[in-house]
């Protein structure tokens, strides 16, 4: 049930957090105007921070001791093992999840703490004074090596999700023969519109569909 607690946090936070990247293609002021608003929150940003983090460790620590605690149940593996129900989603809940978490790790370095290029030091403020937020996106996208990392990470973030919604309402006892299934498929197209929704930003970047505010 933590597990399925926290993750149903994370998945608000990652839908959310999407919400407010996808205001690149409304233009510069839209975004940078929204960084600026959270920075805004000053101590209650931190607040959000801590209570994040609090969720990624719980999500963690729970998930390595339920898979501790079945390999202990059954200490001699199966000599054969077949798959019959458990999809590959599922079965590489561990391996995606690690990977994600690297990946965040570096977006973390590469937009938050802004260490990975030293081009963003050279961005000036928008008109308004704010961090250029938008300009920072497209030259930190242009890039097809870094575009390709972020596309790798989404595609296990939507891996992950796949599996991890339907899961969610199994953990919380939420089991129906019928319901079950259209839950399963729901989640999947939820997890894969996830995915398109992310990899359109470096795409479009590519694509050359949106341009830096300012020249380097
Ligand atoms: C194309 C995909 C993404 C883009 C363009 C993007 C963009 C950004 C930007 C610009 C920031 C810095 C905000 C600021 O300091 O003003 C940020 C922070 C962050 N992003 Fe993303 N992001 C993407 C995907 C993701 C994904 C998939 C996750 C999680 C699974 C994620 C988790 C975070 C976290 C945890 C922060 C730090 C928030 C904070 O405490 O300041 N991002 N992202």
């Amino acid at each position: 049930m933590i597990v399925a607690i926290t993750g149903a946090v994370l998945v608000a936070f990652i839908v959310g957090h999407l919400l407010g990247n996808l205001q690149i293609f409304l233009g510069p002021d839209w975004i940078n105007s929204y960084a600026e608003h959270l920075r805004e929150l000053g101590p209650f940003l931190w607040v959000i921070r801590a209570f994040l983090l609090a969720n990624v460790l719980l999500h963690i620590f729970f998930t390595i001791s339920l898979a501790l605690e079945n390999r202990r149940a059954r200490p001699v593996s199966y000599k054969k093992k077949e798959h019959v129900k458990a999809t590959f989603a599922s079965r590489s809940m561990a391996l995606s999840g690690l990977i994600v978490l690297a990946f965040i790790l570096y977006h973390l370095a590469h937009f938050t703490v802004r260490v990975t290029d030293p081009r963003f030091l050279l961005l000036k403020a928008d008109p308004l004074n704010r961090y250029d937020v938008y300009s920072m996106m497209v030259y930190g996208f242009q890039n097809y090596f870094v575009s390709g990392f972020y596309v790798v990470g989404m595609f296990l973030l939507a891996l992950h999700l796949s599996h991890g919604t339907s899961s969610f309402f199994q953990s919380l006892g939420l089991n129906d023969k019928k319901l079950t299934p259209r839950l399963a498929t729901a989640g999947r197209i939820f997890a894969w519109l996830i995915f398109v929704g992310y990899t359109s930003i470096p795409i479009a970047v590519l694509l050359h569909l949106v341009k830096p505010a300012q020249q380097l």
